[in-house]
């Protein structure tokens, strides 16, 4: 038997500097020990008076980077404490007017989740902290609701991409994002089999040859009455619900055990249209996800193939795992009729990206103005999803030259991120980043307040870069 710690008197004071200290109420000693371990920042501080836990953490109001993330970081540390000894809630205050302290609540909130669904002990597995209240005389209480939509909606997006495709197949995701279109505001217009047919979407179909379910393009759309952007932001996402490789099979041993995770460009985009349309943000975002699975059935496209997209280009298929570009280039091509502001792509579109930078940061590359390049890279730091920009020559689109069609769908085995962009390039005709997540987008193991699995990433950094530039 766990003793439970039933006095839920827990809490976590923020401090702004050590001279504070002095003020807290505790007694002498207490207050001495604090002084003499809390001295740089983000220092957590615990006093355990019988079972009831007090955590003093210094939290600066100006930060780099860095220190800021170190502050998330504090605060899963205090979760994985508060969780170990039981703790039921939470409270956050602040000593002094500081922002800053939300920090610390996001670290310890998005370090909480857990996907038990599939669980038949889910209780004896879930964490017991089930509830963090932020006392808000000090900290914005408006900057705290934006925080648990964002949360929430990062928390959206790894459970999306933790489902299993023997659940999240194509129409199933269709079904989720309706549902989550209902619950945060947005439309959801669902284009079936046929009707994706009808408009001819070669590249979409293609892929969606070799299953045995239906492929769907999922159109998004959230306007708000005073959208301060003229022309929509458009958002695409990677929507393949399972990536075996198609006939250019992926090995089995371990490279296809988590491409269950290559929609995590579409959970992405569905998160952070979620978050947008629940903060009431004023502007006006469309959200494009084409969704498939890419399985190697007796109809599969096969190596060799010419397949003509959307737009009427044709592209020689020289590698059937090479899909989410073709994917893609059609949900870009269907972006060229809102004359968009920006368009912006997620995808856990390429091996290479990763093998370039590891999982630490998506790869950026386009045809958008430095600023917005810039805008974006802050927004990364911001967040902690850092990115980082690849160049973008003409150069490498040489390498997707074919000699019987316009296009083949891969280049040489190096700058294959690069190679991979400028496939995308060639179905735009408006400013456009392209973010590859194939390295963030899972994580093998739970570091601080990223959890195995899933991870959500580009929610929070899509948020924040939408809030501050538009
Ligand atoms: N979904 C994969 C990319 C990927 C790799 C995502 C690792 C997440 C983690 C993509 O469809 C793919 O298979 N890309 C190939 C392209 C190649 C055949 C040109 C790759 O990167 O190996
Ligand atoms: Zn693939
Ligand atoms: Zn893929």
């Amino acid at each position: 038997m766990s003793k439970k710690n039933k006095t839920q008197n827990h809490q976590v004071i923020v401090i702004e500097n050590t001279k504070s200290i002095a003020e807290l109420p505790f007694s002498k000693e207490i207050l001495e020990l604090i002084k003499n371990d809390v001295k740089s920042n983000s220092d957590v501080f615990e006093i355990n008076e019988l079972n009831v836990l007090t955590f003093v953490v210094l939290v600066s109001k100006k930060q780099d980077y860095a220190s800021k993330e170190k502050v998330r970081q504090t605060g899963a540390k205090i979760t994985a404490r508060l969780n170990t000894l039981k703790a039921e809630s939470v409270l956050i205050s602040a000593f002094t007017k500081n922002d800053n302290a939300l920090l610390l609540v996001e670290g310890m909130a998005l370090s909480n989740y857990q996907f038990l669904k599939y669980f038949s002990n889910k209780k004896e597995k879930a964490n017991s902290l089930q509830n963090i209240f932020v006392k808000e005389d000090n900290i914005s209480s408006a900057k705290t609701e934006e925080l648990w939509i964002t949360i929430e909606a990062n928390n959206i997006a790894r459970d999306l991409v933790n489902e299993p495709v023997s659940y999240l197949n194509a129409p199933k995701f269709s079904e989720e994002i309706e549902h989550l279109g209902k619950e945060a505001g947005f439309n959801v217009e669902v284009l079936d089999q046929l009707k994706i047919e009808s408009l001819k979407m070669g590249g979409l179909l293609s892929i969606n040859q070799g299953s045995i379910d239906v492929c769907t393009f999922n159109i998004l759309e959230y306007k708000a009455p005073k959208a301060k952007n003229k022309k929509p932001i458009v958002l695409v996402g990677k929507g393949v619900v399972y990536d075996t490789g198609g006939l250019s099979l992926k090995p089995t041993a371990n490279s296809m055990d988590i491409m269950k995770c290559d929609m995590g460009g579409a959970a992405t985009v569905v998160a952070a249209m979620y978050a947008i349309a629940k903060a009431k943000l004023n502007v006006h975002i469309v959200g494009l996800i084409p969704a498939t699975d890419n399985r190697p059935g007796g109809n599969a496209v096969a190596p060799g193939d010419v397949v003509k997209m959307y737009d009427g280009t044709t592209v020689e298929v020289m590698n059937t795992d090479a899909e989410g570009r073709k994917i893609l280039a059609d949900a870009l091509t269907y972006a060229k009729k809102y004359k968009p502001e920006l368009v912006i792509d997620f995808a856990t579109l390429t091996g290479s990206a990763v093998r370039a930078i590891g999982t630490y940061a998506s790869v950026m590359m386009g045809t958008a103005d430095d600023e917005t390049f810039e805008q974006i890279a802050h927004s990364g730091y911001e967040t902690h999803e850092r990115m980082v920009q690849f160049p973008f020559y003409e150069d490498y689109a040489e390498e997707i030259k074919s000699p019987i069609a316009d296009l083949k769908n891969i280049g040489s085995a190096e700058g294959g991120a690069i190679t991979a962009g400028k496939f995308l390039e060639h179905f735009t005709d408006y400013p456009w980043i392209h973010v590859d997540i194939a390295g963030p987008a899972w994580a093998n193991a739970s570091k601080g307040y990223i959890t195995k699995g899933g991870t959500g990433v580009g929610v929070r950094l899509l948020f924040d870069f939408i809030k501050n530039n538009y």
